[in-house]
């Protein structure tokens, strides 16, 4: 596409002697369009040219007349204003969208750079609860959002599956457990168990030795032990596959902390060689005064490892293996102590790389019937969630069918697509880091800023294309793009690669949720205003592939935040 930004800079470099990027960066945007789409002020030049801003403006604005793209320069006080040429614009939008298909909005910022994202983690043995909604879904979506900018990303879900409690779990199983409970019910079933040995050794504290005798025969490999952990863990992760499944989400690795054993022995070996740890009460720890965080226990006075240990083994163990550009952990914002340590740690031990693990913390999530508490019993399991979603669809598009009188053929996928699609899109409507109520009905109207809403006219569309036996090889005259909301859907559409890069480096999914909620209101208005199946065979092929090309925009913005675009509703 025209660079438009780019035509102006060089244009006002040629004018001043200037460099063309520094110009780049002091465009801007004016607040409304009817002053033009970009702007220069020429405060910056009042120096180099020695005359005042306002009379720059009027000597520059005739010389910068030709500048590739622009209809017309304008002075304004001391600011130039430039206006895009419409048919300039439509052009070099409409041709992309051909050319592109698929990849409309893409770049190649990313190409030759290996990210890791670390999302969800849920912990095995425990439920994959509706707190860890947040975590999966937006890792999710910057996931697909970086790929689509031509990132190598490994998604990895580091779950929790290590720890003294699962000494305690062997035990309480040996005691009580019973197989074919576990079976059929996994999570509940060990659930059960956990709380009842935490119970019983407030009594008896013997429980509490034979734990820890389980969890050190864990760590050096007795095969019982080792045998049960692995069953806790394959049931487990049955659970939550189960549950990536009904999201449409994947991984490249489940290597959760169990896998970084040795690696975190070697870790404080490492540590302690470049004499950072110190005796604190028994316990190893690093002080962190130096960036004015409080201290950070690597080994606890027992001779255990901590969850903060295992976090310095896993990163460096990540960049030995995919020596990334960035490691980014979609975690939640009550670790952002933790990330802070785990990164003064790693520069205290050297790397430069530090830098390069990002956190990403997000707000809570609560239910209206108020916040879930996993002592009171209270849980509410995220699968239980999403099916609730998609029967709640389900009846919606049940008394559909009702009032139309006719069935549809693909009523159950519809359901989950719009469903699950539902809870997304109002997980990544708003800045992460914002607590949210999660809102039933808001979720799941058809009206309003919601996923329904956006798949619905999506579907809108595809079907008006489909009545207008639309083709996009055919040759169109742009120029019949006249009308005021063309030109601002072909500016949404000019600005989706932009919307998206701002989204990777923010890392957040809502800029592109927001962008194609704007467009499908603005195609909504448009239609309700201009009928598209005219007459006139140029200014209908036309209309057509403005409209295709935005259909195209939000079927890829939603797959990016991992929402499904069916194509009739
Ligand atoms: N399993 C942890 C939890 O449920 C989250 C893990 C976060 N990732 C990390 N590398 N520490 O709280």
């Amino acid at each position: 596409m025209i660079n438009f930004k780019e035509n102006i800079a060089r244009g006002l470099a040629r004018e001043t002697g200037l460099d063309a990027d520094e110009l780049m960066r002091k465009i801007e945007t004016p607040p409304d369009h009817k002053m033009g789409d970009y702007a220069f002020p020429t405060f910056m030049l009042a120096k180099t040219m020695r005359k005042n801003p306002k009379a720059i403006a009027e000597e520059l604005k005739d010389a910068l007349a030709d500048v590739e793209g622009m209809s017309k320069v304008v002075a304004q006080g001391p600011y130039l204003n430039f206006f895009v040429d419409s048919t300039a614009l439509a052009k070099s939008v409409l041709d992309a969208v051909v050319e592109q298909g698929e990849n409309f909005g893409s770049s190649d910022i990313g190409e030759g750079k290996n990210v890791v994202i670390e999302y969800s983690s849920p912990n095995i043995a425990k439920p994959f609860h509706i707190g860890h909604i947040r975590t999966t879904i937006i890792g999710d979506a910057l996931k697909r959002i970086y790929r689509h900018l031509g990132y190598n990303v490994e998604a990895v879900n580091h779950l929790g599956d290590y720890g003294t409690q699962f000494g305690m779990m062997i035990e309480a199983y040996k005691l009580w457990g019973d197989d074919e409970l576990i079976n059929q019910n996994p999570i509940p079933e060990l659930v059960k168990l956990y709380v009842k040995i935490n119970k019983e050794a407030e009594e008896n504290k013997e429980l509490i030795d034979k734990s820890r005798e389980w969890f050190s025969k864990l760590e050096k490999g007795d095969e019982e032990a080792v045998s049960l952990w692995q069953w806790f863990r394959d049931v487990s992760l049955k659970e939550f596959k189960r549950v990536y499944d009904l999201l449409d989400i994947e991984f490249d690795s489940y290597r959760g902390e169990s896998y970084y054993g040795e690696l975190m022995v070697e870790a404080v070996e490492e540590i302690k060689s470049k004499g950072l740890l110190v005796e604190d009460k028994g316990a190893q720890i690093i002080n962190l005064d130096e960036y004015d965080l409080p201290p950070a226990i690597i080994i606890k006075s027992d001779g255990s490892t901590i969850y903060l240990t295992r976090d310095i083994a896993t990163a460096i163990f990540r960049k030995n293996e995919y020596d990334f550009y960035k490691n980014i952990y979609v975690v939640g914002s009550q670790q952002i102590l933790h990330f802070q340590q785990m990164k003064a740690i790693l520069k205290l031990m050297g790397y430069d790389w530090a830098d390069d693990c990002v956190h990403i913390p997000f707000g809570m999530v609560s239910l209206p019937e108020g916040t879930m508490s996993t002592r009171k019993g209270k849980v509410v399991y995220l699968e239980d969630v999403l099916n609730r979603a998609i029967d709640k669809v389900d009846v919606i598009l049940k008394e559909r069918e009702e009032k139309n009188g006719s069935k549809m053929d693909n009523r159950e996928t519809l359901a989950r697509q719009v469903g699950i699609g539902a809870v997304k899109f109002q997980e990544l409507f708003n800045q992460r880091i914002k607590d949210y109520v999660f809102d039933w009905d808001r979720t799941l109207s058809f009206e309003g800023e919601t996923g329904p809403y956006v798949q619905y006219t999506h579907a809108r569309m595809n079907s008006l294309l489909q009545k207008g036996g639309f083709d996009p090889a055919r040759p169109v005259d742009v120029s019949k793009l006249e009308k005021e909301e063309e030109k601002e859907l072909l500016q949404m559409l000019y600005g989706f690669n932009q919307i998206i890069v701002d989204s990777h480096e923010k890392c957040e999914p809502y800029f592109i949720t927001r962008y194609i909620t704007e467009s499908a209101k603005i195609f909504n208005k448009y239609y309700a205003n201009t009928p598209i199946l005219v007459e006139d065979e140029a200014v209908k092929e036309a209309r057509l592939l403005l409209v295709y090309g935005v259909k195209n925009m939000i079927r890829i913005g939603l797959n990016l935040l991992g929402i499904q675009a069916p194509d009739k509703m």
